[in-house]
């Protein structure tokens, strides 16, 4: 039976006839090269973060003060690392987190539908963003029989939310991933020194401008005047998501909910009251507020908060042991933002399988060796403060 640990093989065995992997397996050396490889207004957006950047560091330094206590004596040859994801068993508990500018991460701009091909390869569920470079149908389309989640950006025009809603559901994806930290953009000084935003340069508005709603309201097409597209665009973005708009989201669709940004276990759990069907923790990859606690230190709160309902996580893993360390720690799905733009950047769809298999190949392996044959072992088992805490 194929476990996702073979690629290890994989790799070691086409080394015998002179080939290595195309791509670094490991998140430093592949940063590394992303960052000679990508022109400095992408790269800046990919890899800054908010302020002085330190809730960015924190989320990727804070995984290592977590640790695994490995079992022995468990046969481990056959690992099942699938999941239920409303109803649907998934091969492994990985997601691709959604990244509004990954379309320009692509070279030739359409990196939003080399991430949909690469889920789909790789079996993985593609979160895709308000924020793409081509229309969420087109993508849907690139995702043959593949997964995905739609992530809704709130616009402040009710009207146009409902309109991506009903989209998204006529396209097949499967649940609605509402962000709520993005109302407006953090303080994120890379991008201010260079004056740099994207959107308002046109980048990553496909959805809206091909939005029939967005459409009517524009005197000329956005093929004609963008600039008045763009500023149509920026007066709707940003509705600051209250409960009362959330109850309202509830109220207009079936498809799952998932609301990402939570953080406090009470949110979660009044989240869970309004009929969520999944909490998403995550501080946006530390792009949107600083001064905050690593992602994976809250995780564990939020986890006992929501009882059944599945916690999704994503923020600072860069690595299958940082994978296995949150799903340790309770988490159902878990999500890579940086690490897949990288791949992209670097090899297109190719470069993000290559980053989905390493990332999996990593888990599956420390999960054989440690003694955790499934999901539920390795969540019984949790996971151990790395350094006793001081008080
Ligand atoms: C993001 N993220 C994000 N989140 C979201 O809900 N909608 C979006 O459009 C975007 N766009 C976006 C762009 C870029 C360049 C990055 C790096 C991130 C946040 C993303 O979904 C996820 O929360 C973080 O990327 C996770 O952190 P890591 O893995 O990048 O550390």
């Amino acid at each position: 039976m194929k476990s996702f640990g073979d690629y290890q093989n994989e790799i070691y065995f086409a080394g015998l006839h002179g080939v290595r992997p195309a791509l670094p397996v490991d998140f430093r050396t592949l940063e590394a090269r992303a960052t000679a490889a990508l022109p400095p207004s992408v790269l800046s957006y990919v890899q800054g973060g908010c302020g002085d950047e330190f809730t960015q560091r924190r989320n990727v330094e804070a995984f290592s003060e977590w640790g695994i206590v490995p079992r022995m004596l468990v046969d481990t040859r056959v690992r099942d690392l699938s999941v239920d994801v409303f109803g649907k068993r998934i091969a492994a508990p990985l997601m691709l987190a959604p990244i509004g500018v990954i379309g320009v991460c692509a070279q030739d701009g359409h990196g939003d539908i080399a991430t949909a091909k690469a889920a789909a390869a790789a079996g993985v569920p593609m979160i895709a963003s308000t924020l793409m470079n081509d229309p969420l149908e087109t993508v849907a389309e690139a995702l043959g029989g593949g997964d995905a989640f739609f992530q809704l950006y709130t616009p402040k025009d009710r009207d146009l939310a409902a309109s991506f809603v009903r989209r998204a559901e006529a396209a097949g994806y499967r649940g609605i991933v509402v962000t709520l930290d993005t109302w407006l953009t953090g303080w994120r000084p890379r991008d201010l020194n260079d004056s740099n935003f994207p959107q308002l340069r046109g980048v990553a508005l496909a959805n809206y401008f091909s939005d029939p709603h967005f459409r009517a309201k524009l005197k000329a097409p956005p093929e004609e005047d963008i600039a008045a597209a763009v500023g149509l665009w920026a007066s709707v973005f940003g509705q600051t998501v209250t409960w009362e708009d959330l109850a309202w989201l509830r109220s207009i669709t079936r498809l799952p909910l998932i609301v990402k940004g939570i953080q406090h276990p009470d949110d979660a759990k009044r989240a869970i009251d309004v009929g969520v069907d999944a909490v998403y923790c995550s501080n946006h990859g530390g792009r949107q507020a600083n001064g905050g606690i690593a992602s994976i230190d809250l995780l564990p709160d939020l986890v006992a908060a929501c009882g059944n309902v599945p916690v999704w996580f994503d923020s600072g893993v860069r690595s299958g042991t940082d994978v296995v360390k949150a799903l340790a720690m309770g988490a159902s799905l878990v999500g890579i933002g940086r690490p897949y733009a990288y791949g992209l950047a670097l090899g297109g769809t190719a470069g993000v399988v290559h980053v989905v298999r390493s990332i999996l190949a990593e888990a599956d392996l420390l999960m054989a060796v440690d003694g955790f044959p499934d999901l539920a072992a390795l969540r019984a088992a949790g996971v151990r403060r790395t350094r006793p805490q001081s008080r």
